[in-house]
C-alpha cells in the first residue's frame, strides 16, 4: 500500500464506527440455503425502497447468493451471537441446527430475528476488494421488538440509550411494586378478559413497567407494551395526573394543548371528575388506534409530531369523561385506568387497555369495580394511603 497508514490502522479506526449486524440468507436450489454475517449493511433510498450492503471478493458464500438474485437481510438480535458469528465461519454447515421459515422471496428468516427484509437485486458495482450490492425491497416486516445485536471494537453488545441509563436506576425502585401487584394484575387481566398493565412516571416519561393478558385482548393480539416509554403528556397517565404532584400538572397539560379548548382549566375540571369516580376512561375507536399506531411507529423518544397530533385527538375523548348509565348504552371503551397509592405521595396506575369494543354498561360497571378493588388492594398491600374520598368498589360513583 503506497497509504501513510497500515492495514491494521485502517481496521482500529474503522473499528470506532459502530455497525449492526446482518445475516444475508437466500435459497439455493437442490443445495442448503446460503447465508454470510455482513455488518457493512445501511438504508439507502425510500423512493424506490433500496438497501445495500458490501461482500468481501474474497466470500465463498456470496457468489451463490447473487446467483439467485433475490436475497433476505436478517436483522439479528442482541442474544444471537453465537448466530452472527456461525454465519461468519467459512465452510461450515452455517444453517445447522439453526431454525427458519421462509420470507415471500423463499429466502430463510432466521427465527429470533428482530426484523427482515426482502430483496431483488438492483444492482451490483465493484469497489476494491468489495462488492457494493444494492437491493430493491420488496417485502420487511419487524419481527420484535427485542433489542438488536451491535457490533463495535471486535467486540459484541446491545444499544443503551444515554437518557435511558439515568432512568434505569429509578426503574429499579419500582421493582418492589411490580412483585407486590403482579397477581392481582394477572387476576384484573382474567376477570375483564384483557390485557392489565402497571405504569408510572419517571420524570418527563410514562413507563410501562409490567403487563399480564396481552393476549387476551378482544382487540386482537399485540406484543406487549412492557417497557414502552412515552412522554409523559396529557392523555397519557391521566390517574397520575389527577392525584400525583400537583407541580407536574402545567408540563403535562401545556406542551400539546390548545389553551382555549383544553387548556389547564379545562383539564381541572375532568381531573376532578376523574377523582371524585377514581377511574379514567379512555374512548374511541379512531383516535385511539392512531395514537397506538404513532407509537407503534415511532423511533425516537420524546415528542415527535405524529404523536403529538395523535395525542390531541384522544385528548379530546378523555376530556370528556362518560357517566356510566343504563343497561342498554353501548361504550367503546379503549382503556380504563385507576391510580395506586405508594408511600410518601407517589403513585402509579393500574389500566385495562384493548377492551372490547361495544362495552356494555353492565360489564364496564364490573371492570370499574373489580379495577378500584385493586387499586384499594394494591395500596393497602405496598403501604400506601387511599385519599379521603376515593370510592370504594361498589359505591358506584357513575
Ligand atoms: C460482525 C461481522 C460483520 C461482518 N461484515 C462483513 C461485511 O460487511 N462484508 C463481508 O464481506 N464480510 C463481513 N463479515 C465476514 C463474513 O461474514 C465472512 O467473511 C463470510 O461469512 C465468510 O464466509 P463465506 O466464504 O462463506 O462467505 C463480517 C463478519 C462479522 C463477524
Amino acid at each position: 500500500m503506497t497509504h501513510e497508514f497500515t492495514a491494521q490502522q485502517f481496521r482500529q479506526v474503522l473499528g470506532q464506527y459502530p455497525t449492526g449486524v446482518v445475516v444475508v440468507t437466500a435459497t439455493i436450489p437442490g443445495a442448503p440455503p446460503a447465508a454470510l454475517t455482513i455488518g457493512s449493511f445501511s438504508s439507502v433510498s425510500l423512493d424506490p425502497p433500496l438497501v445495500a450492503f458490501y461482500p468481501g471478493k474474497d466470500s465463498s458464500t456470496w457468489p451463490k447468493i447473487q446467483a439467485q438474485g433475490r436475497f433476505c437481510i436478517n436483522v439479528l438480535g442482541a442474544d444471537q451471537e453465537a448466530l452472527c458469528r456461525a454465519f461468519a465461519t467459512k465452510g461450515a454447515d452455517k444453517f445447522a441446527g439453526v431454525a427458519w421459515h421462509p420470507a415471500p422471496s423463499g429466502a430463510p428468516i432466521i427465527n429470533g430475528a428482530v426484523a427482515w427484509i426482502d430483496c431483488e437485486m438492483e444492482d451490483v458495482l465493484t469497489l476494491g476488494d468489495h462488492y457494493l450490492v444494492v437491493g430493491h425491497v420488496t417485502a420487511l416486516e419487524t419481527e420484535s421488538q427485542d433489542l438488536p445485536l451491535l457490533f463495535f471494537r471486535g467486540g459484541y453488545g446491545r444499544f443503551l440509550p444515554s437518557s435511558l441509563a439515568a432512568s434505569e436506576s429509578s426503574l429499579a425502585e419500582f421493582l418492589p411494586v411490580v412483585e407486590a401487584v403482579r397477581a392481582e394484575l394477572e387476576s384484573v387481566a382474567r376477570d375483564c378478559g384483557s390485557e392489565c398493565n402497571l405504569a408510572a412516571q419517571i420524570r418527563d416519561e410514562f413507563v410501562v413497567l409490567a403487563g399480564a393478558g396481552a393476549q387476551a385482548s378482544p382487540r386482537g393480539k399485540r406484543p406487549t407494551r412492557v417497557g414502552r416509554r412515552l412522554p409523559y403528556l396529557a392523555p397519557i397517565g391521566a390517574p397520575l395526573a389527577a392525584w400525583g404532584d400537583p407541580a407536574d400538572l402545567d408540563r403535562w397539560v401545556s406542551p400539546v394543548s390548545d389553551a382555549s379548548v383544553d387548556g389547564l382549566e379545562r383539564w381541572q375540571d375532568t381531573l376532578d371528575v376523574i377523582r371524585r369516580r377514581g377511574y379514567v376512561i379512555g374512548r374511541g375507536d379512531t383516535p385511539y388506534a392512531a395514537m397506538e399506531n404513532a407509537i407503534d411507529e415511532r423511533t425516537g423518544r420524546g415528542a415527535d409530531p405524529a404523536l403529538l397530533s395523535a395525542l390531541v385527538e384522544v385528548r379530546k375523548t378523555m376530556l370528556d369523561q362518560p357517566s356510566i348509565g343504563s343497561s342498554d348504552d353501548k361504550y367503546d371503551v379503549r382503556s380504563l385506568t385507576v391510580p395506586i397509592f405508594l408511600p410518601a405521595g407517589r403513585v402509579v396506575q393500574m389500566g385495562l387497555y384493548g377492551l372490547q369494543a361495544d362495552m356494555s354498561s353492565d360489564t364496564l360497571r364490573r371492570c370499574v369495580r373489580r379495577l378500584l378493588q385493586a387499586s384499594w388492594r394494591c395500596t393497602e398491600s405496598l403501604g400506601g394511603e387511599m385519599p379521603a374520598g376515593f370510592p370504594l368498589p361498589g359505591t358506584d360513583q357513575h
